[in-house]
């Protein structure tokens, strides 16, 4: 009679995103969990205040760098062709705007894509872009970049592909190559990738920018745990984890980590699993990789791309490059 209900199996809650993620990083050794579980609502609104903090120098820097050159990058960009602009995870699109004001100024129409899996942050975008610009015409396109980049739209003439805010050092070397290589496949020759990448810098900028002193990153680092104990009934216990970050320099990388303060045990019913911890184990959470202008030259020639101009702040802190699909 109970044959079949007999035969092991996993839990229905292993084959769901977010259960296959947490089974496999906290089945793995050393322990991890993939950066994509730290945007749920609560986690989005914190990345958000993150990008205010006095020590995240990231948005403030790259915005500055629009603010003084966007007309220069525009001037670069379009020659004397009319430009489609695509953006990869715009999110709200608040640093886009003065590269779109720059366009508008340039061409007068301008179609603009924003490519984003939130739905509400891409329709916030929309409103305020429909107010603020009315030349600016709004095409969003829900999608994963990072796995549908056949989404890409091709509305004829010149594309310019905007992907800012240094996400490309959320990937794997290996994997920020494949990913450009993916879009360069997309593109034609002679359209355009406009990519920000954060520099390789003294660490004490550097670590303040991932551990700030209002331990705004903390909580949003922790709030991964506080996600999983919601959604798969996990016994975590987010205090009883330091939110921990280091410069690994051989990587060139800033690493995120929860480190348990304590030896304990947790216990993940929706996936039937049981997970123990040592004292100063930690799970890793997320990399941010650091470049040279040599470094992003090198991964845009792998990729099939070559950078025709590139703008820096004063402090050369951050870098926008444009490069064209060869
Ligand atoms: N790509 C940016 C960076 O690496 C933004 C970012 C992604 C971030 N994940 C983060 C910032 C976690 C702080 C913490 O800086």
């Amino acid at each position: 009679m109970h044959a079949l209900s007999s035969i092991p199996c996993l839990p229905e809650a292993a084959s769901t995103p977010v259960g296959a993620e947490v089974y496999r990083g906290l089945t793995a050794l050393p322990k991890r969990l993939s950066p994509w579980l730290f945007y749920d609502q609560r986690g989005s609104e914190l990345f958000e205040a993150i990008t205010a903090l006095p020590e995240y120098y990231l948005t403030r820097t790259e915005h500055a760098i629009f603010a003084e050159y966007g007309d220069e990058i525009l001037a670069a960009a379009s020659g004397d062709r009319t430009l489609a602009i695509i953006e990869l995870g715009a999110g709200t699109a608040a640093k886009t705007g003065l590269l779109l004001a720059a366009a508008a100024r340039r061409q007068g129409r301008v179609s603009y894509y924003p490519i984003d899996i939130s739905v509400s942050a891409l329709e916030a975008g929309r409103s305020r872009i429909r107010e603020e610009m009315p030349e600016v015409v709004v095409r969003p396109i829900v999608a994963d970049y990072t796995t549908e980049l056949d989404e890409i739209p091709h509305p004829g003439g010149r594309r310019l592909v905007l992907y800012i805010g240094s996400s490309i050092g959320n990937f794997e070397p290996s994997e920020a190559a494949s990913l450009l290589r993916r879009l360069r496949g997309q593109l034609a020759p002679g359209d355009l990738l406009l990519l920000g990448a954060d520099h390789i810098k003294d660490r004490n900028t550097l670590l303040p920018a991932y551990n700030d002193a209002a331990g705004v990153t903390a909580e949003f680092n922790r709030n991964m745990l506080t996600r999983i104990r919601r959604e798969l009934g996990a016994s975590f216990r987010p205090r009883l984890f330091r939110h921990c970050v280091c410069w690994n320099d051989r990587e060139s990388r800033i690493e995120m980590h929860l480190e348990s303060l304590i030896q304990q045990e947790v216990s993940i019913p929706a996936l039937d699993l049981t997970v123990g911890f040592r004292r100063g184990e930690s799970i890793h959470t997320e990399n941010s990789y650091k470049f040279t202008p040599e470094s992003v030259g090198g991964l845009l020639t792998r990729s099939g791309f070559v950078v025709e101009r590139a703008w820096t702040d004063a402090k050369k802190w951050f870098g926008v490059y444009l490069a064209e699909a060869v």
